[in-house]
């Protein structure tokens, strides 16, 4: 194994945001360029997880405060996945059912704690095997502490020259905690205390960023907004940019295709778009009290501020009630307050308007097969993968210039249009958006040829695990 992939999700075993599909599929591509990559995760209890099959390959204690704490290595027996997976089977820390909390419910609550046993735990292992692996790759604040125990912990100085890499696939969440939880981390050299610390706290996102050997962002773009709008991190983002790579995700290809895809009960057949569309859109109407033939617009993922879902109820009503005659759905859950007020919008904007407010993978991808656009009014976007799922689905993306967004949708006023951009985050702009797309729709010839165009466009995994390659070649 030369690659060691640390996360809190991957897909199939558990996902809760785009984080899992990374962590899914990026080992996949990488193994079939010749890069042995593998994968370790906590041992959830989801229904993948739990209907698996182990092998346990390894043993240890972590030390928590007075608490020494069980945990095993385990190898998921499944050679469908297309890469080694290991999970840590940690008893009363991970065995519940949500990563971050259950379904539907809120923050588990005890994050600091699981993490640093998490983390400590993959440590342990690392630090005994007769081969180890050539690069550390972490992912996102839950893993951020690795670079620096690596370097700094007695317990782990024998990896103390193993690089380190940081992908921030979310820089919103720093998982910062207070210094008073001090005494249940690993022992460490007291003069990389600072290390830790950011703004009086302990901020693993920010230990990752000044410990690590090399830190990427999901998309250039992102990377660029995070030098001026990084919730407080931008003095560091700054000083540390020397080590920091910009790689766009790709979206998984063999996954998620028309042709094959398992979910979609219509399946693209010879080339056929129109006929593909048409069908997929009549089978949603089965599902969705909406008005026939309008243009239908979905939007799928958390209903969160950060992906802009708070603008969207407004921006519904606007628009319907401008006399516009479009349909919107929305797939996803989030925000309690969110959430109602998408359960309550059914009884004003009837025929207009229906929701599925459930995380649901397979309705998910039906739904990009059976509408017109798909929305992403983001506020902060570092890469986004629904617009490359919809455009590979035939639904024509109309984004808010940020992040990935940006650097992945060129606005169809330009050479190889694939969506529809709008700037400000405002109601007004939105809504405008929303107007341009119907035009699109109202014109057959112009919907046909931007369909077709946006469903050849290559986003697989092959050019960006490439990227990643250069950067392992840099440290190794
Ligand atoms: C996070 C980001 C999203 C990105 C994904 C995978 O969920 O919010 O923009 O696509 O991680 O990197």
């Amino acid at each position: 194994m030369k690659i060691l992939h640390i996360s809190m999700e991957c897909y199939p075993a558990a996902k809760y945001g785009g984080l899992g599909d990374v962590v899914g599929a990026l080992p996949i591509y990488l193994n079939k360029a010749g890069v042995s990559t593998a994968v370790i995760m906590p041992k959830f209890a989801t229904k993948w997880l739990n209907q698996q099959r182990y092998r346990e390959v390894y043993q240890g204690h972590v030390r928590l405060h007075n608490d020494y704490v069980w945990f095993a290595i385990e190898e998921v027996q499944n050679e469908g996945l297309g890469f080694p997976l290991y999970v840590v089977n940690l008893p009363g820390k991970f065995d519940r059912p949500g990563v971050y909390g259950d379904p539907g419910g809120g923050w588990y609550g005890d994050e600091v704690q699981r993490y640093l046993c998490f983390q400590q735990a993959v440590l342990k292992w690392v630090v005994d095997m007769q081969w180890k692996p050539q690069i550390l790759h972490c992912h996102d604040h839950h893993t951020g502490l690795i670079p620096f125990m690596v370097k700094h912990c007695p317990e782990f100085h024998s990896l103390r020259n193993m690089p380190t890499v940081f992908t921030i696939h979310n820089g919103e969440y720093s998982g910062a905690f207070s210094w008073q939880n001090a005494h249940l981390l690993p022992y460490f050299d007291a003069n990389a205390r600072w290390l830790l610390d950011w703004g009086n706290t302990i901020c693993p996102l920010a230990a990752a960023l000044k410990c690590c050997w090399r830190f990427t962002t999901v998309s250039p773009g992102y990377l660029e907004e995070l030098k001026y709008n990084a919730a407080g991190l931008e003095p560091l983002v700054n000083s540390e940019m020397p080590k920091a790579w910009g790689i766009i995700n790709g979206i998984d290809t063999a996954l998620w295709d028309p042709s094959t895809d398992k979910y979609v009960s219509y399946k693209l057949q010879k080339g056929n778009i129109a006929e593909y569309k048409e069908i997929n859109k009549a089978k949603l109407h089965d599902r969705f009290r909406i008005i026939p033939d309008l243009p239908i617009v979905t939007f799928i993922g958390r209903l969160v501020r950060e992906k802009g879902a708070d603008l969207l109820p407004e921006v519904m009503r606007r628009v319907v009630g401008s006399g516009v005659r479009v349909g919107f759905i929305v797939l996803g859950t989030g925000e309690p307050d969110l959430m109602r007020e998408f359960a309550e919008l059914k009884n004003q904007l009837p025929g207009f308007y229906d929701a599925s407010l459930e995380y649901n993978e397979g309705l998910a991808h039906q739904l990009y097969a059976g509408s017109d656009f798909l929305i992403m009014p983001s506020r902060v976007e570092p890469c986004g993968l629904n617009q490359m799922y919809a455009c590979r689905y035939g639904s024509i993306p109309i984004v808010r210039s940020v992040g990935g967004l940006k650097d992945t949708i060129i606005d169809i006023g330009e050479q190889g249009g694939r969506g529809i951009r709008f700037n400000q985050f405002t109601v007004e702009d939105a809504a405008m958006a929303i107007f341009r797309a119907v035009k699109v729709y109202n014109n057959p010839e112009v919907l046909a040829s931007l369909r077709e165009r946006i469903m050849a466009v290559d986003f697989s995994w092959e050019r960006s695990a490439k990227d990643y390659m250069r950067l392992y070649n840099e440290l190794s």
